[in-house]
């Protein structure tokens, strides 16, 4: 079985005492202890709240350059967010591959990037409205994750999490049914088995995004195929994302 991950997207959203704030407020809660929990905070403030995160906290980037160094003006390397004791990143989000052309070709250097440096990459797929309109969906999906991940080996991927995150419903208070959201992670399960084996397969998180809140967790975690969450706005209140922590 996978493991079962709670993760917060902040976007850009909070200042540096906002976000202090929450964190020292999350600190001093409680979920179930084989229940990963994850922020994925603004670059300047990961330092901060890696510092006062509770071990069982994990603090995670939300992008890094598919450059390894040099004169890149504002970009952030995947080595510096190790080199600061970051651990995860998340990778290829709908609005990066929308507003900052984070193409499948440029999202593979990432992940290789990201892995070389011993970073756990959050890896996102999902498709458009228009695109699910057509029925096209499962192979938007599909090569979007050949694309970008299907170069790397079974030990590799066995590092990676997956994010299935329907464009249609971030941010837009439009979740997924349970039974749309199962039938995707099934089939990127089915997907990754076909080419991994059913083993590595099988020990893959895949977690749903997209309008996640306290009032559907768990009808969305308790899907088979479901282990967990990305969660963008609920994860900017502490009390929805608690009980989001507790839903699985
Ligand atoms: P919302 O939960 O705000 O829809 O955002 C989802 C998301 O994009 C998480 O990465």
């Amino acid at each position: 079985m996978a493991r079962k991950i709670a993760a917060g997207n902040w976007k850009m959203n909070f200042t540096l005492q906002q976000a202090e704030t929450f964190i020292n407020d999350f600190n001093k809660e409680s979920w179930p202890a084989d229940v990963e929990v994850m922020f994925a905070v603004p670059f300047p403030y990961l330092m901060a709240l890696k510092a006062i995160a509770r071990p069982g906290i994990t603090i995670a980037a939300q992008n890094c350059s598919d450059h390894e160094e040099g004169a890149y003006t504002g970009e952030v390397s995947a080595a510096m967010l190790a080199s600061a004791g970051i651990s995860h990143v998340i990778l290829g989000h709908s609005e990066r591959r929308m507003y900052y052309q984070d193409s499948t070709t440029v999202l593979k250097d990432k992940v290789d990037l990201a892995l070389a440096h011993e970073l756990v990459p959050v890896f996102c797929c999902g498709e458009p409205l228009e695109v699910r309109n057509e029925g096209k969906h499962f192979d938007l999906v599909r090569s979007q994750l050949q694309e970008s991940l299907f170069h790397l080996t079974g030990e590799a991927l066995g590092k990676i999490v997956i994010a299935y995150e329907p464009v249609w419903a971030i941010g837009t208070g439009v979740t997924a049914s349970p039974e749309q959201a199962q039938e995707m992670h099934a089939y990127i399960r089915e997907v990754f088995a076909e080419a991994y084996g059913v083993s590595i397969a099988q020990q893959l998180p895949i977690l749903y995004g997209g309008s996640v809140k306290a009032s559907n967790a768990q009808s969305l975690f308790s899907q088979a195929d479901v282990n967990g969450g990305l969660v963008g706005g609920a994860s900017l209140i502490t009390s929805e994302f608690l009980q989001i922590t507790n839903s699985f």
